[in-house]
This record gives C-alpha cells, sequence and structure tokens, in this order.
C-alpha cells in the first residue's frame, strides 16, 4: 500500500522541522560554549546529533514506502538568547510543539488506516515522551540554579555519568 498523499507531504514537512530543531540545538551548543558552560554545551550538541538522527530516519522510512522525499531548507537560528534559562526554555516549548507535529502525523496515519505509518510514528511518540521530560528537568535545574552555572554544569556531568 502507498503512502496517502497528505501523510508523504506531512513527513516530508517533518524532515524539515527535524533539521530545524537540530540547527537551533547546534546554536544552543555554540552559545553555550562560549559561555564556558561545556557540559550544557555537549548535552545540546547530542540532542543536535539526535535530531539530525530523527530527520534520517523519516527519510529512510519514506524510501522505504518507495514515497518521494524533499528536502526543505529551515529558517536560521537564533545564535544567542537572553539567559541561559530563556535558552532551555525556548528549547522545551520546541519539543512540546514537536510533540504535537508527531500527533498530527499520527492521526493522519490513522486517518489512512495504515497500520506500518502508525508503527514507525509510535516510535517517536514514545521518543518525544522522553525528549519533554529530560528538557524539562532540564529546565527545572536551570531555575533552580539560577545563575549559579556550575551547579547546572555539575548537574548535567551527572547525568552523563549517570546515563553511561
Ligand atoms: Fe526529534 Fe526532539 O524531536
Amino acid at each position: 500500500m502507498a503512502l496517502s498523499d497528505k501523510l508523504t507531504a506531512k513527513l516530508n514537512e517533518q524532515i524539515t522541522n527535524e533539521f530545524n530543531a537540530s540547527q537551533i540545538y547546534l546554536a544552543m551548543a555554540c552559545m553555550f560554549d562560549n559561555m564556558a558552560l561545556k557540559m550544557l554545551s555537549r548535552w545540546f550538541r547530542l540532542q543536535a546529533d539526535e535530531e539530525r538522527g530523527h530527520a534520517l530516519k523519516i527519510i529512510d522510512y519514506l524510501l522505504s514506502r518507495h514515497a518521494k522525499v524533499e528536502i526543505g531548507s529551515v529558517p536560521k537560528p537564533s545564535p544567542e538568547y537572553p539567559s541561559v534559562v530563556a535558552a532551555v526554555e525556548a528549547a522545551y516549548e520546541h519539543e512540546q510543539k514537536v510533540t504535537r507535529q508527531f500527533d498530527d502525523l499520527m492521526a493522519q496515519a490513522e486517518k489512512d488506516d495504515d497500520y506500518a505509518s502508525q508503527n514507525f510514528l509510535g516510535w517517536f511518540v514514545d521518543e518525544q515522551v522522553e525528549e519533554e521530560e529530560s528538557t524539562r528537568h532540564l529546565l527545572e535545574v536551570a531555575r533552580m540554579a539560577g545563575t549559579h552555572y556550575l551547579q547546572l554544569e555539575a548537574y548535567v556531568a551527572h547525568l552523563r555519568r549517570s546515563e553511561g
């Protein structure tokens, strides 16, 4: 069964959304590095890599369904934010937006009775629960730390150690 035109178009849009997220997080990583917040910078750089991986996963899925892939252009990400908390808040808001995008994709796959796409999208729905949770925790700790950046750095370093 071929993918519906609507789902194909939405998945192509999502490829761009994932590359957009990747660029946003990479820009944040650079801002943090320039503030000598190496741990936070690393957290966002890894996140940027993950988002790129998500885009590639969708590309591979479209190809496996013999659907047309269109790589779109992404807007220039903001190079800086007024504060560390403002940047992490923006990241959390972005993750919530991505969750809504995947909910919309899943609704389309359900409308199409496309069970393979529902299974494929289920991975992203689960992934978004994790991504929202980890970004929300980071935001809570950033708010608690305020301008005590070294505490935030210690928290992110601890996260890395506990995740192995
Ligand atoms: Fe790929 Fe965090 O959305």
